[in-house]
């Protein structure tokens, strides 16, 4: 398990003029690791990423996560964390289309409303059942979605609900991203409760965010998923959504180093 507090290492390898500095610090999940690949070859992401294995080791082991952002077809930091005995074992795919959305006129045009604070409760609800299987967006709390709506970029007209009878069926959370190149309308969060899948209103959600995002003057819509999330990725498809890129994440698992565990044991921990 992860200690608090931060643990750094730092590798040169002076005969290829390359070095990389890596840094662990304790997540949700174990360690997350940074590399700083500057001029780093895959020798010197490896050797980094060694480094701060061993150092976690030493910080009470437990499993590390690596994440390569923008993955490139010849990658030497994912090269670096293979040499290192990390496995890569999801990828997050970012899709984008030009907005507006082509039109379907399979899909019913949905009437959506701004999320207000009354509303909190049933997002909660909707959004944990929807993403019950999810690693980050599953098992929300109160406190996680109210210190989301207090960072700046937050809109609750960009939060759009729909109900089905007077119950939310589903959601679609919009981000605007104004400081790129080019501007981005991001579907941030969308999920419908399992007890409506398949009926369509995935598709109509989406196109109701985008059609949002195009309304506050945005030209380019984007979101991020899971390489293996079918239902999603067939209904982005469907609505023009394009492959941008892939981060994909590595793992690896270190013991405790020996003294470590010794001292535990001995303390009774
Ligand atoms: C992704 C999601 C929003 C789609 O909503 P939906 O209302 O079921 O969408 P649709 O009815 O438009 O169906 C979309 C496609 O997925 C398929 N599908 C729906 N439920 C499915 C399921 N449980 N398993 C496999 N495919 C499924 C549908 O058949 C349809 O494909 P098709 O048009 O080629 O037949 C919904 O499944 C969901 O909330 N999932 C959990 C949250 C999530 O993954 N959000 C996206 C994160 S990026």
């Amino acid at each position: 398990m992860a200690r608090a507090g931060i643990v750094g290492a730092m590798t040169a390898i002076e005969a290829h003029g390359s070095y990389g500095a890596a840094q662990a610090s304790p997540g949700a999940n174990g360690w997350v690791v940074t590399v700083e690949p500057a001029t780093a070859d895959a020798a010197a992401i490896g050797a980094a990423l060694e480094a701060v294995s061993e150092a976690a080791a030493w910080a009470g082991g437990g499993r590390l996560e690596f994440w390569v952002e923008a993955l490139q077809a010849s990658d030497v930091r994912s090269d670096g964390a293979e040499r290192a005995g990390f496995v890569a074992y999801r990828d997050l795919w970012q899709l984008r289309c030009p907005l507006p959305a082509k039109p379907d006129e399979r899909i019913p045009r949905i009437q959506t409303r701004a999320y207000t604070p009354d509303d909190l409760d049933a997002f909660l609800e909707v959004n944990n059942r929807a993403f019950a299987w999810h690693p980050e967006q599953g098992g929300r709390t109160r406190d996680d979605i109210e210190s989301i709506q207090r960072e700046p970029w937050y809109d609750p007209d960009g939060f759009r609900l729909y109900e089905v009878d007077g119950r939310l069926a589903g959601f679609c959370w919009t981000k605007e991203h104004r400081a790129v190149d080019p501007p981005l309308g991001e579907i941030y969060v969308i999920g419908v409760d399992p007890d409506f899948h398949g009926r369509g209103l995935g598709d109509a959600l989406t196109r109701a965010g985008l059609d949002w995002l195009h309304g506050q003057g945005l030209e380019h819509g984007m979101l991020y998923v899971e390489s293996d999330n079918d239902a999603a990725n067939r209904t982005y498809d469907r609505i023009g959504f394009r492959h941008h890129q892939t981060n994909r994440a590595f793992e690896r698992t270190v013991a405790a180093a020996p003294a470590v565990a010794a001292a535990r044991q001995e303390a009774g921990r």
